[in-house]
């Protein structure tokens, strides 16, 4: 009798992932592309720069990474520390927007990006919302409460959450901050990120955990087989691998009917 009723539950949990990401993405385009912090590879990452290029490589999505000023602006960067990609030195949440977009974000790259700024979140949305999907990585949440509402806030705002697509997804490693932004913006499509964990991968136990609240599962390209992918559609998820930095990956993944590849080069597609 219980065995029957874990079965339907299973069903039924794969039924309503079905329904509800099954037709958003047309088929003839998968798998979708998404440049990586913009086109990482090619530009300093998550700069306006870096977003240009990767429109100009003809992706679908612009993936980034958003957290918090202490002045409690959303910015688009991916470490908590300024120290690796900018000039200055500190952490994110102790600085204020202003002190942030002082700084040079585009001389450690390459001298010639100089002029590049970290971007507020407000700021690349003027700029790029309206030329392709945009990936949003809930980056470190738990060090910044109320982020959110935050983001949820600025995307209702603008309009960007209507309509049947997947134009804007929302990612995280954080499962307790997607849970509180699924909340927030249920039609919003959330999308869990996961590394290798142990000898046993991804569970099904925690494959089905995420169903209460997601539409993607996106791994890590060294953790991935065909099993694993065949597990993760079979419980109903579409899934965007990370990060691709080799053509001969494209063509194992395209094999394997991923639904999106994130890549810092976007044109090895
Ligand atoms: O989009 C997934 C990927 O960006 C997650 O890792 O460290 O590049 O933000 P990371
Ligand atoms: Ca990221």
């Amino acid at each position: 009798m219980r065995s029957i009723a874990s079965l339907l539950l299973f069903i039924f949990m794969v039924a309503f992932r079905m329904v509800k990401g099954s037709t958003r993405i047309p088929k003839s385009q998968i798998p979708i592309k998404i440049g990586h912090r913009g086109a990482a590879g090619y530009c300093p990452e998550n700069t306006a720069a870096s977003f240009k290029k990767a429109i100009e490589l003809g992706v679908d999505y612009l993936e980034i990474d958003i957290q918090m000023t202490r002045d409690n602006k959303l910015v688009i960067i991916h470490d908590p520390t300024i120290n690796r990609t900018t000039n200055g030195k500190g952490h994110v949440k102790d600085l204020t927007l202003k002190e942030l977009q002082a700084l040079d974000a585009g001389s450690w790259f390459h001298p010639k990006f100089s002029k590049e700024k970290i971007l507020s979140f407000s700021g690349f949305l003027d700029e790029f919302a309206e030329k392709t999907g945009l990936l949003i990585e809930l980056k470190k949440p738990s060090l910044y409460p109320g982020i959110e509402e935050k983001v949820a806030n600025e995307l209702l705002k603008r309009g960007l959450t209507k309509g049947d697509t997947d134009k804007i997804i929302v990612q995280s490693f954080d499962q307790n901050s997607l849970k509180r932004f699924h909340k927030l913006l249920p039609s919003v499509p959330i999308g869990v990120l996961v590394k290798k964990r142990g000898v046993k991968g991804l569970s099904n136990k925690e494959l089905q955990s995420f169903s209460t609240y997601a539409a993607y599962v996106n791994p890590k390209i060294t953790m991935i087989n065909k099993r694993l992918i065949r597990r993760i559609h079979h419980h109903g998820f579409k899934t965007l691998v990370w990060t691709v930095r080799k053509k001969k990956d494209v063509h194992l993944l395209k094999r394997y009917n991923i639904d999106g590849i994130i890549s810092d080069f976007p044109d090895i597609f």
